[in-house]
């Protein structure tokens, strides 16, 4: 079901992208990153593209060419998993005419498998762990000594707080910045938490530094991110005691306001909330800035009580439904997004139809969606029979998404004849006498070039669209 996740989608989630980036020293060594999966792990690869930058290596878009190629993984569903065991054997392919090249699975793919896909498999030459970056120059070059060269060592305290990410396949206009990793909360169908470890917050004073510098060098929007940003917490344990008296404490709320006082031109957005965790002073920061993105992703999951208990979410239908009120109350024209699960562990039919009309009620403007693939190790795995059939599945499914179409349809056709404020991103993949850039609810708007660069603001009327995209044009 990735196609029909890309088709509803201008994210760039499960599609693998090549980057490239000049080295700080001069050796000559080329590396080549492929990055799947979520947000979290693009940003992480340019963590790895500076940490290989200070050993040597220049990045590169040709596989080709690369003495190094690294993919970092993604273990969310199955068929990513799919895809990237397909890959690794192409590239065992191309060993084969240089065998010299080292070829490193990075990722939650390489910490659910640890050593399989090197020892057993012979897929790879490395494995890294997402808490193992560090470690990944040391590694190449065990490999160069016939090593195995394997470190899935999970961290309770790892951020790369101080490493400077080398932005990759970057417009220079919206960056990520991670802001915790790891989570905490062990909803039964979900294979991150032991994929990620632990979860833990960044130094705040090294995420507005991070803002800072990404606004001086032109960009003018920031993504936080984190699997659930609402449970930053800097200087206070989950108990709500006070670590260093004679520092701050700094929660989610604060650390956006923060983020927000970094320039006015600069855009804040972040992803992903939780809603057992979303609180109203995180939406009365959002509604106090200006330059915050009226635009929150809250995942529901499933529309029934039962299977979110099931599904160990922390919340019902009537909370989740009371958090969508909030949000209106507090910003009328806020865009809302969700992810669903369909064909979770024992969903009746009555369930299935709980989601499909908590989606009317809610009429989300996006959404991504997927069928359920049992993970191993989660608690559904181990607990539950995963007992609907691959047929009934996919029908449902294919349900939830003919809803969302309408409603994405529908959405967006009432921002047609509206004034937007667009940030320009670039050209628009279709024409170069076309323009790209995103509202403030997160929606992609096209619209003819008038002279403005990208990394301008300018107002759209939008005259015109489809269930992805705004079309219209530039009113002075
Ligand atoms: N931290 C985020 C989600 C991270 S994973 C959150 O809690 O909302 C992104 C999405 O993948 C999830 O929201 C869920 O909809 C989907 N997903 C996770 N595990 C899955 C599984 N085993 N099968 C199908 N979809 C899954
Ligand atoms: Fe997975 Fe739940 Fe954590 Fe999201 S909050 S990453 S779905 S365990
Ligand atoms: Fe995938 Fe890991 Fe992200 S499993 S969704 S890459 S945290």
């Amino acid at each position: 079901m990735q196609e029909v996740k890309e088709l509803l989608s201008e994210d760039r989630q499960g599609e693998p992208v090549m980057m490239e980036q000049q080295s700080e020293l001069q050796t000559g060594k080329k590396l080549y990153v492929e990055s799947y999966g979520c947000q979290m792990n693009f940003s992480d690869s340019e963590i790895v593209a500076s940490i290989m930058s200070k050993a040597g290596y220049e990045t590169t878009k040709n596989s080709e060419e690369a003495d190094v190629i690294l993919l970092n993984t993604c273990a969310i569903r199955d068929n990513a998993e799919q895809r990237v065991r397909n890959r690794l054997t192409q590239f065992q392919g191309d060993k084969k005419r240089r065998p010299e090249m080292v070829v490193g699975i990075l990722g939650c793919m390489a910490e659910r498998l640890k050593s399989q896909l090197l020892e057993e498999e012979k897929l790879v030459d490395l494995v890294a762990g997402p808490d193992a970056y560090r470690d990944l120059p040391n590694l190449v070059t065990e490999v160069g000594t016939g090593q195995k060269a394997v470190n899935v060592l999970l961290s309770r305290d790892e951020t790369y707080a101080e490493i400077t990410p080398v932005r990759l396949d970057s417009n220079g206009v919206s960056a990520f910045i991670s802001i915790t990793r790891g989570c905490d909360n062990m909803c039964s169908f979900c294979v991150v938490p032991f994929t990620r470890g632990r979860e833990r917050s960044r130094d705040p004073k090294s995420i507005v530094s991070e803002a800072h510098d990404l606004f001086e060098r032109g960009y003018r929007e920031v993504t936080l991110l984190g699997q659930n940003v609402d449970s930053y917490r800097w200087n206070v344990t989950k108990k709500g005691e006070v670590i260093n008296a004679d520092e701050d404490t700094v929660n989610f709320a604060q650390l956006m306001d923060l983020v927000a006082q970094v320039n006015p031109l600069l855009r804040v957005r972040f992803s992903t909330s939780h809603p057992k965790d979303m609180s109203d002073e995180v939406l009365e920061v959002m509604a106090k800035h200006e330059n915050i993105c009226e635009y929150i992703h809250l995942p529901v999951q499933s529309g029934n009580s039962e299977l979110l208990e099931k599904m160990n979410r922390g919340y019902t239908r009537e909370w989740y439904l009371n958090r969508i009120e909030s949000i209106r109350r507090h910003m009328p024209n806020c865009g809302i997004s969700t992810d669903v699960i369909s064909g979770f562990c024992s969903e009746t039919e009555e369930q299935h139809q709980d989601t499909l009309s908590l989606m009317r009620e809610v009429k989300y403007d996006f959404a991504y969606m997927f069928y359920y693939s049992e993970r191993p190790k989660t608690l559904a795995a181990r607990k539950f029979e995963d007992n609907v059939p691959l047929e009934e599945k996919k029908r449902r499914l294919s349900e939830v998404i003919e809803l969302q179409m309408a409603h994405s349809l529908e959405s967006n056709k009432k921002a047609v004849g509206k004034i937007h404020h667009v940030l320009i991103e670039g050209d628009s993949k279709r024409s170069s006498d076309m323009q790209a850039g995103r509202n403030t609810q997160n929606v992609m708007c096209v619209f003819p070039k008038l002279g403005h660069k990208k990394g301008e603001y300018v107002n759209v009327r939008v005259n015109d669209c489809t269930a992805a995209t705004l079309i219209g044009e530039i009113v002075e």
